[in-house]
């Protein structure tokens, strides 16, 4: 060992993209190393933790990378997903994994090394999902994976296909990938029905559940754990699979979930909801729920990552790679799902074949509706044009608008950085009102439906004090553009359908607004598209 201070380029963890910096370089080493480091006279040149590996590495090195690296990795403690690269051999890279996620990307004259295959889109479709304990070496032209341990014999390796679209790396003709994304959700929700609607049983059906249809029907109660956009997802669910299905829901924070010893009933389904299937939260409450004996499925996008492999069954969204950080087409997919989930449960129990059949039809109308509300682009960005200086928006819903409220909030607090909370729209009496003042508009979420007059009579208490609303009302609402500054329409649809359409305009607004305030909309500062650290 030696006591010199250690420049950085003897050895260094590089990052490369996004996915990388904020998720899968964390890592946990104890703080004493660092100590014991900097006693040695080693010099910090920042203040990642992952600093004290590529520093752990660069004590070990005698010329061979791959043994200071098996060296180092036994002394860590907690998760990391690694890239290690040192400046005397620039092509090789090394990966290594414990409890976050690292997929190889396998090409021609090239290799690759993500922590979410989206990363790898336009690239390469052929990965190698790295499990823990597992290290790999790529070259240009040459991969391998090996187990820390060398005693242990080669572990078995599969290679999968990724079905990418050649268009699914590149934002085409849009300016962002948000708004390339957001573009694309008419065709993300056929692709979530594609092959699961049937007419003959008017229910739907899912390939990968694997619970069949006994178990199914003996489930008494349904627990949802997601984070972010996926947990606003788990709540328009809780709205659907209770009504259509007649089962209780509860919906919990991952994070929160993981650590409370909350007593589950018998007969439990835990639901997992995640696009990119790597987050640590969704993942550490997957394995919980599965410790304590209950049945797993898993609504993921990516195809083979960590949650959907871990749950006992599942369903993919099929909404292609979603690239922008603030999720979009992912949300409305995974409404779309647990639409059709509530409906094959509810087929199970409650639900005729007419209502079935109804909503099958219903379903089906979906994607059309869904372009037809995207036609709102040029009055959403006149609007923000409008509201984009504001400090402090309020969004406001009932029922099943209440999470798209709590959605459009996060949406606009993600990527224009302004503050913004989202509130059923009969508690702001209870609290939020007090915001309201001229300079602070409200959105409101206020179709036609059955609580329609009860909405408006909140939006009333807020002209009252004097605040701006801007209205998401049904098409041609005379009466709630009488009452509001700005409106923007979308198409009348069942009132169990409204999340997948009013969403629409909420992500478009906080799209234009934050083009407007000059903020880098596809990377969002301090967020990342995966978070696989707690
Ligand atoms: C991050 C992303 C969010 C996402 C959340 C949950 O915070 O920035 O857009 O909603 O993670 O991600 P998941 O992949 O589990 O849906």
């Amino acid at each position: 060992m030696t006591s010199m201070p250690i420049p950085m380029s003897e050895a260094t963890a590089t990052v490369w993209s996004r996915w990388f910096i904020t998720a899968s370089l964390r890592t946990t080493p104890r703080l004493s190393t660092s100590f014991r480091l900097q006693e040695q006279g080693v010099r910090f040149q920042t203040a990642t933790d992952t600093e004290v590996i590529a520093q752990l590495i660069a004590q070990h090195l005698n010329g061979d990378l791959m043994s200071a690296v098996r060296k180092v990795l036994p002394l860590l403690k907690g998760t990391y997903g690694l890239a290690i690269v040192s400046p005397r051999d620039p092509d090789v890279i090394i990966g290594a994994r414990l409890g976050s996620p690292l997929v190889l990307g396998i090409g021609q004259g090239e290799n690759f090394l993500a922590s979410d295959p989206s990363a790898l889109a336009g690239h390469t479709n052929k990965v190698v999902y790295l499990h823990d304990h597992q290290v790999c070496i790529l070259g240009r032209d040459e991969w391998t994976i090996q187990d820390l341990n060398p005693d242990r014999a080669p572990p078995s390796i599969s290679i999968e296909d990724i079905d990418w679209d050649v268009g699914d790396a590149d934002k085409g003709t849009f300016e962002h990938f948000m708004l390339k994304e957001i573009y694309e959700q008419p065709e993300a929700l056929e692709n979530a029905m594609r092959g699961r609607l049937s007419d003959t049983d008017a229910s739907a059906h899912f390939g990968g559940l694997n619970l069949d249809t006994q178990a199914l029907r003996g489930m008494d109660r349904m627990i949802i754990t997601a984070c972010g956009t996926s947990y606003h997802a788990g709540l328009v669910g809780e709205y659907l699979l209770e009504e259509i299905a007649r089962i209780p829901v509860d919906v919990e924070y991952a994070s929160e979930f993981r650590y409370r010893n909350r007593p589950i009933e018998r007969n439990t389904l835990m639901l997992a909801i995640t696009q990119s299937g790597e987050t640590a939260d969704t993942l550490a409450a997957l394995r919980e729920s599965k410790r304590k004996g209950h049945p797993t499925l898993a609504l993921c996008n990516v195809v083979g990552s960590t949650i959907a492999r871990e749950a006992d069954g599942g369903v993919y969204l099929h909404a292609g790679p979603e690239i922008g950080v603030a999720s979009t087409k992912a949300f409305t997919s995974q409404v779309m799902v647990l639409t059709m989930l509530a409906l094959y449960l509810g087929r199970m129990r409650n639900l005729s074949s007419v209502q079935g059949l109804r909503i099958v039809e219903e379903l089906r109308a979906m994607p059309a509706m869904i372009q037809r509300t995207l036609a709102c682009d040029d009055a959403v960005r006149r609007i923000a044009e409008k509201y984009f200086q504001a400090n402090n928006f309020l969004y406001l819903g009932r029922q099943y608008l209440f999470p798209v409220a709590l959605e459009g909030a996060l949406k606009l607090k993600e990527i224009s950085y302004i503050h913004a909370e989202g509130y059923p729209a009969a508690e702001m009496k209870h609290g939020p009102i007090a915001l309201v003042d001229e300079e602070t508009p409200s959105v409101f979420l206020i179709p036609r439906g059955a609580v329609f007059e009860k909405v408006m009579s909140n939006l009333e208490e807020i002209k009252a004090r004097g605040g701006p609303v801007i209205a998401i009302a049904s098409e041609n609402d005379e009466e709630v553009a009488q009452q509001v500054e700005d409106v923007i329409y979308m198409p009348e649809v069942p009132e169990y359908l409204q999340p997948l359409v009013a969403a629409i305009p909420l992500q478009l607004l906080a799209y234009h607004i934050a083009l407007l305030r000059g903020c880098d909309v596809d990377r969002p500062r301090n967020l990342a598209k995966s978070v696989t650290v707690e």
